[in-house]
């Protein structure tokens, strides 16, 4: 495969818009027995709420009519407190199953943003890091929390509510036809009017309230941005200017929910009013009619209207109506978490980097290792080799311009050069952080393509410029380069680096925990850490990326003899800022815009009176 075609796989893939509610259903019928209950459940409090309007008028028509018609002397209230009864008992069966459903939709509920938040997290984990140079910090949080709320109040209000809409309109339109064709006529009319209306105000408020979450998605990324560069913001005192963009931001964004609130709150009242306008209407005709004796149909038979029969009628619509205002009012909600929901998938749906490899590392002894794809066996020696590499991280800017490397086998490679010459990229090329445009990299012989990741990565030990610590004690981070060291292995790798003497200067040792990006930590003690967990791997092959930051003579001492310790016997990649740290490299590469425009040792170079005698000498700045 063409290297261009396996990056073109890290776009996210297009867009599924209709495709979302579907695969919200697909989560949904992944629970059948469940759902069985639950639809168990609806219909039955369906039903029953729907009965209990047609209650109505076999009270008044078949049991208070005829005894207002009796004598009150001998008015005989038994039969009626027997059906009253009766009912209560329905209606008390109408709330047992409404609880069922409810309480079982909220596990359910629960159950599928589990999933779906595991399936975020997994994926973020194998995403390739072009993915988080261009999606930032905040927007990929508020995935995990505006978008995961907005939907997890769909699946436990809005799908209920609107399955069991559903169920009710039907019961409704049966029951009603029951009754009065003449009278459902008149409701048909004035419902499609309310329909057309809520239909129209839907359609204006989902564009509103699609704004306002792009817009909250912008408001977050910037509060990121601030968080993670206090320092920067104080240092250059933008605190005033920084308010200012976030106050127009956070307009911006109040400006589109206020416009979407006030769309759907408008929407509420003006349908709620109509079917008002309904409820009277349908008295009003309902009397006409009857006061005329006017033919009313029914599919069970024609007649004459009765009280009861409008009374039903009435309650009817006012379920009816108030069910239309609550779905309008919803529907705003509704879009808002598809279109969360869609982020969500956005994110699940992005292609994990592309692993291909089939060679796998083993240990053969306790110091010697192999790869192994099943077919060929190669000693792992440690030769890495760059063959007329091309780059960029971005299309059309080339960052590395034809780079030819080769390191034998416990050799020390320099790579030396201004700052954004291309030093780090060189190692985030050989970790297969990114993928290269045209070349060839090769580990012992093999492709890098054909080593799987996490073997190539395994074979490196990385000393990142600039260290990330995780939350969790000293010893943790340590151990964080080989999971299943001991404490007494942890510990002699930190010996072994010069970073046991600060470690036991804090006050719990090993155990002093590091709480968020390590603020309690200097740039030289993280990376001393850093060198240690390198340390703890102990693999074949190394990548040091000296920390740009000036840290105190001391530790930069510390530091230098760390990274000499762990340097001996391995193949190791030295990205120096301190020209003094690679004096005794093999070969020092200098780098310059991309390219590597000298080669040789420390001696050479300098005899060479180039490039490097100039960085050597201070002619030339370094950073
Ligand atoms: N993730 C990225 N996306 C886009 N461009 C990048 C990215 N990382 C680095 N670059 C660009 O690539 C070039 C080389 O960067 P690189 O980090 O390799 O420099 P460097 O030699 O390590 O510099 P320094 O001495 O400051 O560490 C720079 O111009 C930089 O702007
Ligand atoms: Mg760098």
């Amino acid at each position: 495969m063409a290297m261009k075609d396996r990056e073109a796989n890290y776009a996210p893939e297009k867009k599924v818009k209709k495709g979302t509610l579907l695969r919200i259903i697909k989560y949904v019928l992944k629970y059948k027995l469940r759902l069985f209950f639950i639809t168990i459940g609806m219909i039955g409090s369906t039903l029953i709420n729907v009965g209990a309007s047609l209650f109505i008028k076999v009270a008044i028509d078949d049991y208070i009519m005829p005894m207002l018609l009796q004598d009150k002397a001998n008015v005989d209230f038994l039969p009626y407190l027997r059906i009253i009864l009766l009912f209560t008992l329905f209606l008390l069966v109408g709330v047992l199953c409404a609880i069922m459903y409810k309480l079982l939709m909220v596990t359910l509920s629960n159950g599928i943003l589990m999933e779906i938040r595991e399936q975020m997290y997994e994926k973020m984990q194998s995403l390739p890091l072009r993915f988080f140079d261009t999606n930032s910090a905040g927007d990929i949080m508020s995935r995990y929390t505006n978008d995961l709320d907005t939907l997890r109040q769909v699946l436990s209000q809005v799908f209920p509510q609107s399955i069991t809409g559903f169920l009710t309109v039907i019961a409704i339109f049966t029951s009603m036809l029951m009754l009065s064709i003449n009278l459902f006529v008149v409701v048909a009319i004035m419902l499609l009017i309310m329909l057309l209306f809520t239909q129209w105000a839907g359609r204006k408020s989902l564009k509103s309230y699609r704004k306002t979450q792009s817009f909250i998605g912008g408001l977050n990324a910037y509060v990121e941005e601030m968080v993670l560069g206090a320092k920067e913001v104080k240092v250059y005192c933008y605190e005033d200017r920084n308010v200012k963009v976030f106050e127009g931001k956070n307009n911006d964004w109040a400006k589109a929910v206020v416009k979407a609130d006030t769309l759907s709150n408008i929407l509420f009242p003006v349908s709620n009013s109509l079917g008002n306008i309904l409820y009277v209407l349908i008295a009003f005709a309902g009397g006409m009619m009857m006061l005329n004796n006017i033919t009313n149909y029914t599919l069970r038979g024609n007649g004459i209207l009765t009280i009861g029969t409008i009374t039903s009628f009435m309650t009817f619509t006012k379920t009816f109506s108030s069910m239309i205002a609550g779905f309008s009012a919803q529907m705003p909600f509704f879009v808002q978490s598809l279109s969360g929901a869609e982020r969500i998938f956005d994110l699940i749906d992005v292609s994990p980097e592309i692993d291909e490899g089939t060679y796998k590392l083993e240990k053969t002894s306790k110091n010697s290792w192999q790869w192994n794809n099943g077919k060929n066996k190669v000693p792992l020696v440690g030769n890495i080799v760059l063959d007329n590499v091309n780059f960029s991280y971005e299309e059309g800017k080339p960052v590395l311009k034809n780079i030819n490397v080769y390191a034998d086998k416990g050799q020390t490679v320099a790579l030396v050069g201004a700052t954004g010459a291309g030093k780090t990229t060189i190692t985030n090329l050989i970790n297969r952080f990114y993928e290269i445009d045209n070349g060839i990299i090769t580990y012992d012989g093999i492709n890098i393509l054909d080593i799987k990741k996490k073997d190539l990565r395994d074979s490196l030990a990385i000393v990142l410029q600039d260290v990330s610590l995780f939350t969790g004690t000293i010893m943790e981070n340590i151990r964080y380069g080989k999971l299943d060291a001991t404490d007494e292995e942890c510990i002699a790798a930190a010996k072994l680096v010069y970073a046991d003497s600060f470690i036991e200067m804090l006050p719990d040792g090993y155990n002093t925990v590091i709480k968020g990006d390590s603020g309690g930590l200097s740039q030289g003690q993280k990376q001393l850490i850093s060198i240690a967990r390198a340390a703890v791997a102990d693999p074949p092959c190394l990548i040091l990326d000296e920390a740009t930051s000036s840290i105190d003579t001391r530790t930069e001492k510390l530091v230098q003899k760390g990274m000499e310790s762990i340097m001996k016997g391995r193949t190791v990649f030295i990205i120096a800022h301190r020209l003094s740290t690679i004096r005794d490299a093999d070969v020092i590469m200098v780098m310059k815009n991309g390219e590597i425009i000298e080669r040789g040792t420390h001696d050479s170079l300098l005899e060479k009176r180039g490039h490097y005698f100039e960085l050597y000498t201070g002619v030339v700045e370094l950073d």
